[in-house]
């Protein structure tokens, strides 16, 4: 049973403003490196409230008088509304470490009786609230839910907080279920521009650092609201922890500020957003002292790759995600052109779509058929060549295979596979139903689509699948773990077995992962 509807509209009824306790609003936050504030009553000034709609109360219950001013007064500054006391105006109930039947029993015992407009919230939504500056959009996890029978299942329905017995997270994410049902944005988001900005200043080590946090914390079916949710989670060092800590105190970090307003990283995110600019170009251009892509595109000394050219003139449409409707449309050009010269090839769409992702920065292909290899030598450049008549194709690069039968799978786990494939820009054209009308650009009709189609060889397909279905930290760790314990070798081609010295064969995913002594993670509860 829910008490609160998802998505239900805010309470429509008026507020009178209380007073609000002079003594709650002195900050002197939990963090021991901090000094203390000395003079709590030295009130801060009262702050504006921005969210005239919401009334927040704080349940002390279980979270302590510290944390509950902590929160109180962070909230106010924050500008949202937060009442005392509980009375008939607060709308929104927020609560740790309490499931929704105990907030529940403590309005009964406070002689309260809880309207169906009443919210009772998780303190995850109002630590996330802060962290964007503005009432989060309520969903089901953040929502208390009141159990109605307490035999049941324990745990069952919600788990806002860490279960009870935590089995072994692994370090690596084969071993984890990584769904897209992320619980801890807030961190998350914070480790991918650290990760970012490491990766900007090539600085590999702290980049893999924050990564593999960024991926344990996706993964966990809890929201961390504090550090002792943190023990027994591989893959936080210190200097993550500190992140967390920090978020978790003040709703945001102030690293992760500092490289939000750092030039070189806001120079690079610009560049690298156009397609077929990389750390090169984009080091070059910014040491150059180009902070625009308009100075950029407008100056005459610079030379640019036809990769380059293609990516400025199709700029627009291609920094606009790729939805799933685009993808599957795409995927029925596919079809089509691969289909009227090799009738018996397997297609699959891969990467992020068939991880379950709703939009995408391309589509990813992958074609195979049990013919003959002539054929399917033949077979990419035929559908080039079909789509350049169609007058469909915006640009192409055709990469031809490097593929040799038994090599030895890579020892890096980055590197690129040797298989023929061609990153493409398709033409899409609209379908019938919003033709021209969600356009800015006034009578285009079409959206340009990053494509990547990779031809493999009938026997390698199953590999080539994990290997092009990602995510990429998926990819890392799965062929880390082969490394280091199992003493195999995996790569998009093949799996090696060292000790034994063979090609270890498969047909199937689920034959690789059972090689490896994995048990089988699908391909949505891949992205780590
Ligand atoms: N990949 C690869 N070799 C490449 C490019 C990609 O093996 N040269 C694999 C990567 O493991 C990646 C997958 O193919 O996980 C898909 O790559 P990409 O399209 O870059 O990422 P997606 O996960 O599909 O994410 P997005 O939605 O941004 O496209
Ligand atoms: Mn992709
Ligand atoms: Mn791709």
């Amino acid at each position: 049973m829910f008490l609160a509807s998802v998505g239900a509209p805010e309470s429509q009824r008026q507020h009178q403003r209380l007073p609000m306790d002079p003594l709650c609003t002195a900050s002197s936050g939990p963090r021991k490196k901090r000094p203390k504030q000395v003079g709590a009553s030295m009130a801060s000034p009262p702050h504006d409230i921005k969210f005239q709609n919401l009334v927040l109360f704080i349940l002390e219950k279980k979270m302590g008088t510290t944390r509950r001013n902590f929160l109180m007064e962070l909230a106010r500054r924050k500008g949202f509304r937060v009442e005392n006391e509980l009375s008939d105006s607060v709308t929104h109930i927020v609560a740790e470490n309490n499931s929704g039947s105990e907030v529940l029993k403590w309005l009964q015992v406070q002689n309260i009786r809880a309207s169906s407009e009443l919210e009772l919230l998780d303190v995850s939504w109002l630590i996330e609230s802060m962290g964007a500056g503005k009432p989060v959009e309520i969903t089901g996890k953040h929502q208390l839910v009141v159990k109605t029978d307490y035999s049941a299942t324990p745990n069952a329905g919600f788990q806002k907080t860490p279960p009870l017995a935590v089995k072994k997270i692994s370090q690596y994410a084969c071993q984890r279920k990584t769904t897209l049902n992320n619980y801890n944005h807030i961190f998350t988001d914070a480790f991918e521009i650290l990760a970012e900005n490491s990766e900007f200043k090539e600085n590999e080590v702290s980049y893999v650092t924050f990564m593999r946090a960024a991926s344990v914390l996706k993964s966990l079916p809890f929201t961390i609201i504090s550090m002792k949710d943190t023990q027994g989670i591989p893959c936080l060092g210190d200097k993550v922890k500190c992140v967390i800590e920090e978020i978790i105190e003040d709703g945001e970090s102030s690293e992760v500020k500092a490289v939000l307003n750092d030039e070189r990283y806001q120079s690079f995110k610009l560049f690298t957003s156009v397609f077929g600019v990389g750390l090169k170009t984009s080091e070059k251009w910014f040491r150059m002292g180009f902070r625009s892509l308009s100075k950029i595109t407008s100056d005459k000394t610079l030379k640019f790759t036809k990769m380059q050219k293609a990516g400025f003139l199709y700029y627009e449409d291609l920094v606009s995600c790729v939805t799933r409707a685009e993808a599957e449309a795409v995927g029925v050009l596919v079809k089509e052109a691969v289909w009227a010269f090799l009738p018996d090839a397997f297609i699959t769409m891969t990467g992020g779509f068939r991880r379950g992702k709703k939009i995408g920065h391309d589509v990813d292909f992958l074609i195979t058929s049990p013919g003959s290899a002539e054929d399917e030598e033949q077979l990419l450049p035929k559908v080039i060549n079909l789509w350049e008549k169609k007058g469909l194709l915006l640009y192409y690069d055709l990469v031809e295979s490097t593929f040799e039968k038994f090599k030895l799978p890579s020892r890096q786990v980055d590197t690129l596979d040797h298989f023929q494939k061609c990153f493409l820009i398709l033409k899409l054209h609209h379908q019938r139903v919003d033709s021209g009308r969600s356009n800015q650009q006034e009578g285009k009709t079409w959206k340009a689509i990053r494509v990547d189609l990779v031809m493999c060889p009938y026997e390698n397909r199953a590999f080539a699948l994990l290997g092009w279905t990602g995510s990429r930290q998926f990819e890392r760790d799965i062929r880390r773990y082969a490394t280091h314990e199992r003493k195999m070798m995996l790569d998009n081609h093949a799996l090696y077995d060292k000790t034994k010295r063979v090609f270890l064969k498969a047909e199937s995913e689920e034959e690789i992962f059972a090689h490896l002594g994995l048990d089988y993670i699908e391909p949505w509860e891949r992205n780590a």
